[in-house]
Protein backbone atom coordinates (compact mmCIF):
# COMPACT_ATOMS: atom_id res chain seq x y z
CA UNK A 1 0.00 0.00 0.00
CA UNK A 2 1.23 3.51 -0.62
CA UNK A 3 1.68 5.86 2.24
CA UNK A 4 -0.80 8.67 1.18
CA UNK A 5 -2.34 11.81 2.41
CA UNK A 6 -4.40 14.53 0.69
CA UNK A 7 -2.24 15.06 -2.24
CA UNK A 8 -2.24 18.21 -3.72
CA UNK A 9 -4.18 21.05 -1.91
CA UNK A 10 -4.12 22.06 1.32
CA UNK A 11 -5.30 25.18 2.71
CA UNK A 12 -1.47 26.07 3.27
CA UNK A 13 -0.12 24.42 0.50
CA UNK A 14 -1.12 26.75 -2.23
CA UNK A 15 2.03 26.52 -4.22
CA UNK A 16 1.82 24.08 -7.83
CA UNK A 17 3.59 20.97 -7.22
CA UNK A 18 6.69 21.02 -8.40
CA UNK A 19 7.21 24.81 -8.42
CA UNK A 20 10.47 25.27 -6.34
CA UNK A 21 13.69 23.23 -6.98
CA UNK A 22 14.54 20.87 -4.70
CA UNK A 23 17.88 20.57 -3.20
CA UNK A 24 19.72 17.46 -4.49
CA UNK A 25 20.49 16.16 -0.82
CA UNK A 26 23.24 13.93 0.00
CA UNK A 27 24.63 10.59 -0.73
CA UNK A 28 23.02 8.42 1.58
CA UNK A 29 24.55 7.42 5.08
CA UNK A 30 27.36 9.96 4.63
CA UNK A 31 26.47 11.87 7.83
CA UNK A 32 26.88 10.17 11.45
CA UNK A 33 22.82 10.51 13.30
CA UNK A 34 23.58 12.18 16.47
CA UNK A 35 21.76 11.64 19.53
CA UNK A 36 19.22 14.74 20.95
CA UNK A 37 21.39 16.17 23.97
CA UNK A 38 19.40 15.97 27.73
CA UNK A 39 18.06 18.93 29.06
CA UNK A 40 19.30 19.92 32.64
CA UNK A 41 16.82 21.21 34.72
CA UNK A 42 18.47 24.52 36.03
CA UNK A 43 16.78 24.49 39.57
CA UNK A 44 17.20 21.28 41.34
CA UNK A 45 14.52 20.40 44.08
CA UNK A 46 13.66 17.67 46.18
CA UNK A 47 10.35 17.21 44.71
CA UNK A 48 9.97 18.59 41.38
CA UNK A 49 12.51 19.38 38.38
CA UNK A 50 12.54 22.76 37.02
CA UNK A 51 13.49 23.40 33.23
CA UNK A 52 12.95 26.56 30.73
CA UNK A 53 12.81 25.91 26.65
CA UNK A 54 13.23 28.98 24.49
CA UNK A 55 11.02 28.95 21.45
CA UNK A 56 13.12 30.53 19.00
CA UNK A 57 14.64 30.93 15.55
CA UNK A 58 18.20 29.73 14.80
CA UNK A 59 19.99 28.19 11.96
CA UNK A 60 20.69 25.00 12.27
CA UNK A 61 22.99 22.02 9.87
CA UNK A 62 20.59 19.47 8.62
CA UNK A 63 22.22 18.83 5.38
CA UNK A 64 26.12 19.03 5.39
CA UNK A 65 27.71 22.29 5.04
CA UNK A 66 24.13 23.96 4.85
CA UNK A 67 22.26 26.56 7.60
CA UNK A 68 18.82 25.76 7.20
CA UNK A 69 16.70 28.36 9.37
CA UNK A 70 14.83 26.51 11.53
CA UNK A 71 11.84 27.31 14.58
CA UNK A 72 12.91 25.37 17.35
CA UNK A 73 13.33 24.75 21.21
CA UNK A 74 16.46 26.19 22.71
CA UNK A 75 18.17 26.46 18.93
CA UNK A 76 18.35 22.35 18.09
CA UNK A 77 16.54 21.93 15.03
CA UNK A 78 15.26 18.31 17.35
CA UNK A 79 15.26 19.74 20.59
CA UNK A 80 16.50 18.62 23.81
CA UNK A 81 15.48 15.66 25.03
CA UNK A 82 13.55 15.93 28.69
CA UNK A 83 14.16 13.00 30.89
CA UNK A 84 11.22 12.71 33.54
CA UNK A 85 10.67 9.82 36.13
CA UNK A 86 7.34 8.14 37.20
CA UNK A 87 5.80 10.00 40.16
CA UNK A 88 8.63 12.97 39.96
CA UNK A 89 6.86 15.76 38.92
CA UNK A 90 8.31 18.59 35.88
CA UNK A 91 7.64 22.11 35.16
CA UNK A 92 9.01 23.39 31.89
CA UNK A 93 8.84 26.92 31.78
CA UNK A 94 8.55 27.89 27.85
CA UNK A 95 9.55 31.62 26.34
CA UNK A 96 8.00 32.51 23.29
CA UNK A 97 10.67 34.48 21.18
CA UNK A 98 8.76 34.19 17.96
CA UNK A 99 7.22 37.08 16.02
CA UNK A 100 3.86 34.62 16.34
CA UNK A 101 2.07 32.68 18.83
CA UNK A 102 3.22 29.54 19.40
CA UNK A 103 2.67 26.67 22.62
CA UNK A 104 3.52 22.96 23.74
CA UNK A 105 1.59 20.17 23.70
CA UNK A 106 2.86 17.27 25.62
CA UNK A 107 1.99 14.38 23.30
CA UNK A 108 1.11 10.99 25.57
CA UNK A 109 1.05 13.03 28.50
CA UNK A 110 -1.24 12.67 30.94
CA UNK A 111 -1.87 16.50 32.52
CA UNK A 112 -4.05 18.89 33.29
CA UNK A 113 -5.43 21.10 30.20
CA UNK A 114 -4.48 24.36 31.81
CA UNK A 115 -0.66 22.46 30.85
CA UNK A 116 -2.28 20.31 27.82
CA UNK A 117 -1.29 22.84 24.95
CA UNK A 118 -5.32 23.31 23.44
CA UNK A 119 -5.18 25.04 20.23
CA UNK A 120 -6.35 28.39 21.36
CA UNK A 121 -4.27 28.12 24.36
CA UNK A 122 -1.17 30.19 23.21
CA UNK A 123 1.71 31.93 24.15
CA UNK A 124 2.07 35.85 22.96
CA UNK A 125 5.25 36.74 21.24
CA UNK A 126 7.91 37.49 24.38
CA UNK A 127 5.70 35.63 26.26
CA UNK A 128 6.16 32.73 28.61
CA UNK A 129 4.11 29.53 30.37
CA UNK A 130 4.93 27.57 32.45
CA UNK A 131 3.75 23.91 31.75
CA UNK A 132 3.27 21.25 34.99
CA UNK A 133 4.15 17.79 34.10
CA UNK A 134 3.01 15.35 36.87
CA UNK A 135 4.33 12.33 35.33
CA UNK A 136 1.60 10.14 37.20
CA UNK A 137 1.84 7.29 34.44
CA UNK A 138 4.24 4.35 33.72
CA UNK A 139 7.40 4.59 32.03
CA UNK A 140 6.50 5.67 28.43
CA UNK A 141 8.20 7.14 25.30
CA UNK A 142 6.25 10.66 25.02
CA UNK A 143 7.15 13.85 23.11
CA UNK A 144 6.43 17.68 23.00
CA UNK A 145 5.69 19.82 19.99
CA UNK A 146 4.06 22.74 18.64
CA UNK A 147 -0.04 22.90 18.96
CA UNK A 148 -1.18 26.75 17.66
CA UNK A 149 -4.71 25.79 16.05
CA UNK A 150 -3.81 26.53 11.65
CA UNK A 151 0.25 26.99 12.56
CA UNK A 152 1.36 23.54 13.74
CA UNK A 153 1.96 21.92 11.13
CA UNK A 154 4.44 24.15 10.66
CA UNK A 155 5.95 25.26 13.57
CA UNK A 156 6.31 21.16 14.12
CA UNK A 157 7.78 21.45 10.34
CA UNK A 158 10.24 24.03 10.90
CA UNK A 159 11.60 22.30 13.74
CA UNK A 160 9.69 22.46 17.41
CA UNK A 161 9.36 19.37 18.14
CA UNK A 162 11.62 17.04 20.97
CA UNK A 163 12.05 13.76 22.98
CA UNK A 164 10.02 13.67 26.30
CA UNK A 165 10.74 10.60 27.95
CA UNK A 166 9.34 9.30 30.98
CA UNK A 167 11.43 6.58 32.96
CA UNK A 168 10.16 4.58 35.52
CA UNK A 169 11.53 2.93 38.32
CA UNK A 170 9.32 0.39 38.74
CA UNK A 171 10.70 -0.81 35.62
CA UNK A 172 14.19 -1.18 36.39
CA UNK A 173 14.42 -4.92 37.53
CA UNK A 174 13.65 -5.92 33.60
CA UNK A 175 17.24 -4.71 32.95
CA UNK A 176 16.29 -3.56 29.41
CA UNK A 177 19.44 -1.60 27.67
CA UNK A 178 20.04 1.67 29.05
CA UNK A 179 21.72 4.28 29.72
CA UNK A 180 23.82 4.91 25.71
CA UNK A 181 22.24 1.69 25.06
CA UNK A 182 18.95 3.42 25.03
CA UNK A 183 18.66 5.62 21.90
CA UNK A 184 15.79 8.36 20.89
CA UNK A 185 15.05 8.42 17.25
CA UNK A 186 13.16 10.91 15.48
CA UNK A 187 12.00 9.99 12.41
CA UNK A 188 10.19 12.55 9.48
CA UNK A 189 10.60 13.90 5.89
CA UNK A 190 11.26 17.11 4.60
CA UNK A 191 12.20 19.41 1.51
CA UNK A 192 14.69 21.40 0.96
CA UNK A 193 15.00 24.40 -1.90
CA UNK A 194 18.47 24.61 -3.43
CA UNK A 195 19.55 27.68 -1.27
CA UNK A 196 18.55 24.74 1.79
CA UNK A 197 15.19 26.25 3.03
CA UNK A 198 12.75 24.08 3.88
CA UNK A 199 9.61 23.98 1.99
CA UNK A 200 6.52 23.68 3.62
CA UNK A 201 4.41 25.39 0.66
CA UNK A 202 4.40 22.57 -1.14
CA UNK A 203 2.35 19.15 -0.45
CA UNK A 204 4.07 16.92 2.01
CA UNK A 205 4.43 13.99 -1.41
CA UNK A 206 7.08 16.37 -2.33
CA UNK A 207 9.28 16.22 0.66
CA UNK A 208 12.03 13.45 -0.87
CA UNK A 209 14.47 13.25 1.95
CA UNK A 210 13.79 11.55 5.28
CA UNK A 211 15.76 12.44 8.54
CA UNK A 212 16.83 10.31 11.44
CA UNK A 213 17.55 13.06 14.46
CA UNK A 214 18.08 15.54 11.96
CA UNK A 215 20.04 14.64 9.68
CA UNK A 216 19.65 13.10 6.02
CA UNK A 217 19.63 9.55 6.07
CA UNK A 218 22.70 9.10 8.34
CA UNK A 219 24.96 6.05 9.67
CA UNK A 220 24.63 5.78 13.67
CA UNK A 221 27.58 3.28 14.89
CA UNK A 222 26.72 0.59 17.35
CA UNK A 223 28.63 -2.08 18.97
CA UNK A 224 27.16 -5.72 18.88
CA UNK A 225 25.88 -6.30 21.38
CA UNK A 226 21.49 -4.76 22.24
CA UNK A 227 20.29 -1.74 22.30
CA UNK A 228 16.55 0.04 22.78
CA UNK A 229 15.61 2.19 19.89
CA UNK A 230 12.74 4.95 21.11
CA UNK A 231 11.09 5.54 17.35
CA UNK A 232 9.11 8.63 16.95
CA UNK A 233 7.70 9.46 13.75
CA UNK A 234 7.32 13.32 13.90
CA UNK A 235 6.53 13.90 10.48
CA UNK A 236 3.57 16.17 9.72
CA UNK A 237 1.94 13.83 7.42
CA UNK A 238 4.13 10.48 6.16
CA UNK A 239 3.70 6.80 7.22
CA UNK A 240 6.18 4.59 7.81
CA UNK A 241 6.33 1.00 6.81
CA UNK A 242 10.26 -0.25 8.51
CA UNK A 243 11.91 -3.12 7.58
CA UNK A 244 15.59 -4.23 8.74
CA UNK A 245 16.10 -5.84 5.80
CA UNK A 246 14.81 -9.30 6.84
CA UNK A 247 16.29 -9.35 10.43
CA UNK A 248 14.14 -9.53 13.99
CA UNK A 249 13.37 -6.78 16.13
CA UNK A 250 11.66 -6.83 19.35
CA UNK A 251 8.78 -4.44 19.94
CA UNK A 252 8.96 -3.93 23.45
CA UNK A 253 6.54 -1.28 23.74
CA UNK A 254 4.04 1.43 21.89
CA UNK A 255 2.97 4.29 22.98
CA UNK A 256 2.08 4.84 26.21
CA UNK A 257 4.65 2.09 27.59
CA UNK A 258 6.17 -1.30 27.67
CA UNK A 259 3.85 -4.37 26.16
CA UNK A 260 2.61 -7.22 28.00
CA UNK A 261 5.55 -9.76 26.38
CA UNK A 262 7.91 -8.38 23.54
CA UNK A 263 7.15 -9.22 19.93
CA UNK A 264 9.59 -10.43 17.56
CA UNK A 265 9.25 -7.65 14.17
CA UNK A 266 10.59 -7.77 10.85
CA UNK A 267 8.75 -4.73 9.84
CA UNK A 268 6.08 -1.98 11.69
CA UNK A 269 4.25 0.58 11.13
CA UNK A 270 4.57 4.29 12.47
CA UNK A 271 1.93 6.91 11.38
CA UNK A 272 2.47 10.42 12.01
CA UNK A 273 2.95 11.09 15.88
CA UNK A 274 2.97 7.17 16.76
CA UNK A 275 6.08 5.96 19.17
CA UNK A 276 7.28 2.45 18.85
CA UNK A 277 10.09 0.77 20.71
CA UNK A 278 12.30 -2.13 19.65
CA UNK A 279 15.79 -4.13 21.02
CA UNK A 280 17.77 -4.59 18.61
CA UNK A 281 20.48 -7.20 18.82
CA UNK A 282 23.59 -6.57 17.33
CA UNK A 283 25.84 -9.35 19.18
CA UNK A 284 24.82 -12.01 16.10
CA UNK A 285 26.37 -9.63 13.35
CA UNK A 286 30.59 -9.48 13.38
CA UNK A 287 31.85 -5.96 13.04
CA UNK A 288 31.60 -4.18 9.68
CA UNK A 289 27.91 -5.30 9.52
CA UNK A 290 25.75 -2.67 8.12
CA UNK A 291 22.15 -3.06 8.84
CA UNK A 292 19.84 -0.28 6.76
CA UNK A 293 16.26 0.15 7.93
CA UNK A 294 13.93 1.74 5.47
CA UNK A 295 10.87 1.32 3.82
CA UNK A 296 9.68 1.00 0.43
CA UNK A 297 10.38 5.03 -0.77
CA UNK A 298 13.63 5.43 0.73
CA UNK A 299 16.60 4.20 3.28
CA UNK A 300 16.19 6.10 6.49
CA UNK A 301 19.05 4.97 8.77
CA UNK A 302 21.85 2.14 8.36
CA UNK A 303 23.41 0.99 11.65
CA UNK A 304 27.27 0.25 11.32
CA UNK A 305 28.12 -2.57 13.65
CA UNK A 306 31.38 -0.86 14.69
CA UNK A 307 32.93 -2.91 17.53
CA UNK A 308 32.01 -5.53 20.38
CA UNK A 309 30.80 -4.54 23.99
CA UNK A 310 29.74 -6.16 27.20
CA UNK A 311 26.16 -6.41 27.66
CA UNK A 312 24.59 -7.66 30.36
CA UNK A 313 20.96 -6.43 29.58
CA UNK A 314 17.92 -8.64 28.45
CA UNK A 315 14.72 -9.19 27.00
CA UNK A 316 12.75 -11.09 30.09
CA UNK A 317 9.99 -12.78 28.52
CA UNK A 318 7.20 -10.46 30.20
CA UNK A 319 7.36 -7.12 30.33
CA UNK A 320 4.49 -5.60 32.25
CA UNK A 321 0.90 -6.98 32.36
CA UNK A 322 -1.77 -4.38 31.32
CA UNK A 323 -4.58 -3.76 33.14
CA UNK A 324 -8.25 -5.77 32.46
CA UNK A 325 -10.54 -4.12 30.15
CA UNK A 326 -13.54 -2.23 32.17
CA UNK A 327 -16.85 -2.78 30.86
CA UNK A 328 -17.71 0.32 28.15
CA UNK A 329 -20.71 2.12 29.11
CA UNK A 330 -21.41 4.28 25.78
CA UNK A 331 -20.30 3.91 22.16
CA UNK A 332 -19.59 6.56 20.20
CA UNK A 333 -18.55 7.58 16.38
CA UNK A 334 -15.71 9.46 14.98
CA UNK A 335 -15.56 9.77 11.49
CA UNK A 336 -12.53 12.17 10.04
CA UNK A 337 -12.83 13.37 6.54
CA UNK A 338 -12.52 16.17 4.13
CA UNK A 339 -15.38 18.09 2.65
CA UNK A 340 -14.41 20.61 -0.49
CA UNK A 341 -16.14 23.94 -0.50
CA UNK A 342 -14.70 25.13 -3.79
CA UNK A 343 -10.95 24.74 -4.21
CA UNK A 344 -10.01 24.71 -0.26
CA UNK A 345 -10.41 21.64 1.79
CA UNK A 346 -11.22 21.76 5.03
CA UNK A 347 -11.18 18.73 7.56
CA UNK A 348 -14.26 17.64 9.57
CA UNK A 349 -14.97 15.06 12.09
CA UNK A 350 -18.45 13.95 12.16
CA UNK A 351 -19.19 16.49 8.92
CA UNK A 352 -17.63 19.64 11.67
CA UNK A 353 -14.59 21.55 11.34
CA UNK A 354 -13.49 22.23 15.15
CA UNK A 355 -14.56 25.17 16.44
CA UNK A 356 -13.48 25.86 19.93
CA UNK A 357 -16.14 27.50 21.55
CA UNK A 358 -18.62 23.75 20.49
CA UNK A 359 -17.82 20.33 22.90
CA UNK A 360 -18.22 17.45 20.85
CA UNK A 361 -18.44 14.86 23.39
CA UNK A 362 -19.17 14.87 26.90
CA UNK A 363 -17.80 12.44 28.92
CA UNK A 364 -18.52 11.67 32.56
CA UNK A 365 -15.12 10.73 34.40
CA UNK A 366 -14.29 7.36 35.50
CA UNK A 367 -16.23 6.06 32.49
CA UNK A 368 -15.04 3.48 30.13
CA UNK A 369 -16.45 4.39 26.29
CA UNK A 370 -15.60 2.45 23.11
CA UNK A 371 -15.11 4.85 20.30
CA UNK A 372 -15.37 3.71 16.14
CA UNK A 373 -12.99 5.53 14.24
CA UNK A 374 -14.05 6.02 10.80
CA UNK A 375 -11.89 7.22 7.50
CA UNK A 376 -14.14 8.64 5.94
CA UNK A 377 -11.90 9.51 2.86
CA UNK A 378 -11.98 5.64 2.31
CA UNK A 379 -13.41 6.14 -1.06
CA UNK A 380 -10.30 7.82 -2.13
CA UNK A 381 -8.03 6.02 -0.85
CA UNK A 382 -6.39 8.72 1.02
CA UNK A 383 -4.93 7.99 4.47
CA UNK A 384 -5.49 9.41 7.90
CA UNK A 385 -4.50 9.00 11.59
CA UNK A 386 -5.97 9.90 15.09
CA UNK A 387 -4.89 11.37 18.15
CA UNK A 388 -6.79 11.77 21.51
CA UNK A 389 -5.10 13.68 24.56
CA UNK A 390 -5.20 12.85 27.88
CA UNK A 391 -6.01 9.08 27.25
CA UNK A 392 -4.13 6.14 26.58
CA UNK A 393 -6.82 4.05 24.95
CA UNK A 394 -6.72 0.52 24.09
CA UNK A 395 -7.29 -0.88 20.48
CA UNK A 396 -10.30 -3.72 20.44
CA UNK A 397 -10.14 -4.22 16.21
CA UNK A 398 -8.80 -2.94 12.96
CA UNK A 399 -11.17 -3.57 9.84
CA UNK A 400 -13.03 -6.17 12.71
CA UNK A 401 -9.95 -8.10 12.94
CA UNK A 402 -7.96 -8.15 16.91
CA UNK A 403 -5.25 -5.77 16.68
CA UNK A 404 -1.88 -6.91 15.19
CA UNK A 405 1.07 -5.84 16.90
CA UNK A 406 1.52 -2.41 16.10
CA UNK A 407 -2.50 -1.57 17.62
CA UNK A 408 -1.52 -3.14 20.59
CA UNK A 409 -0.93 -1.87 24.48
CA UNK A 410 -1.15 1.47 25.08
CA UNK A 411 -1.91 3.62 22.21
CA UNK A 412 -2.78 7.44 21.75
CA UNK A 413 -2.04 7.83 18.01
CA UNK A 414 -3.17 5.18 15.42
CA UNK A 415 -2.98 4.78 11.34
CA UNK A 416 -6.27 5.43 9.62
CA UNK A 417 -5.55 4.23 5.96
CA UNK A 418 -8.32 3.94 3.51
CA UNK A 419 -10.90 1.01 4.66
CA UNK A 420 -9.87 -0.08 8.07
CA UNK A 421 -12.08 1.49 10.70
CA UNK A 422 -10.49 0.98 14.14
CA UNK A 423 -12.83 0.11 17.40
CA UNK A 424 -10.89 1.64 20.76
CA UNK A 425 -11.62 1.83 24.24
CA UNK A 426 -11.19 4.08 26.62
CA UNK A 427 -11.46 4.85 30.15
CA UNK A 428 -11.48 7.86 31.71
CA UNK A 429 -10.39 7.62 34.82
CA UNK A 430 -7.54 10.61 35.53
CA UNK A 431 -7.98 12.84 38.15
CA UNK A 432 -8.45 16.05 35.18
CA UNK A 433 -11.81 17.03 34.14
CA UNK A 434 -11.88 19.91 31.42
CA UNK A 435 -11.25 20.31 27.16
CA UNK A 436 -9.35 17.92 25.53
CA UNK A 437 -9.19 17.50 21.89
CA UNK A 438 -8.41 14.61 19.45
CA UNK A 439 -7.78 14.99 15.83
CA UNK A 440 -6.35 13.76 13.07
CA UNK A 441 -1.86 13.33 13.62
CA UNK A 442 -1.84 14.50 10.08
CA UNK A 443 -1.35 18.24 11.26
CA UNK A 444 -1.89 19.59 7.88
CA UNK A 445 -5.21 18.08 8.06
CA UNK A 446 -5.42 19.14 12.09
CA UNK A 447 -4.80 22.82 10.60
CA UNK A 448 -7.97 22.75 8.46
CA UNK A 449 -9.87 21.77 10.67
CA UNK A 450 -9.40 18.04 11.42
CA UNK A 451 -9.95 18.02 15.09
CA UNK A 452 -12.55 18.06 17.64
CA UNK A 453 -13.30 18.69 21.30
CA UNK A 454 -14.47 16.73 24.54
CA UNK A 455 -15.00 17.53 27.55
CA UNK A 456 -14.82 15.84 30.45
CA UNK A 457 -17.32 16.61 33.41
CA UNK A 458 -17.05 15.66 37.09
CU1 LIG B 1 0.83 15.25 18.95
CU2 LIG B 1 -2.82 17.00 19.56
O1 LIG B 1 -0.94 16.17 19.20
CU1 LIG C 1 -6.10 13.31 8.26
Amino acid sequence: EQPAGIHGIHRHHVRQAGSIRPHAGVPEFSVQMPVPKVLQPFKGDPDIDFYRVAIKQANSEILPGVQTPVLTYNGDFVGPTIRARTGRPVSVTFTNQLAEHANVHLHGGHVAPSSDGHPMDTIAPNGYRTYSYPNRQQGATLWYHAHSHHTEAEHVYRGQHGFYIIDDPAEAHLRLPSGKYDVPIMLRDALFDEAGKLDFLSPPPFRNIDLANGRPQPYFPVAARKYRFRFLNSATERNYILNLGGVDMIQIASDGGLLPVPVPRKEFRLSSGERIEVVIDFSKFPVGTKLVLGDVQRPVLRFDVTSKAFDDSRVPDTLRALPGLATPTFERTVDMATVFNGEIPDGVINGKIFDPNRVDFTIKRGTTEIWNIINGDSAQGWAHNFHMHLIQFRVLSRAGRPPEPDDRGRKDTIMMPANEPVRIQATFDGDFTGRYVYHCHFLEHSSIGMMAQMEITP
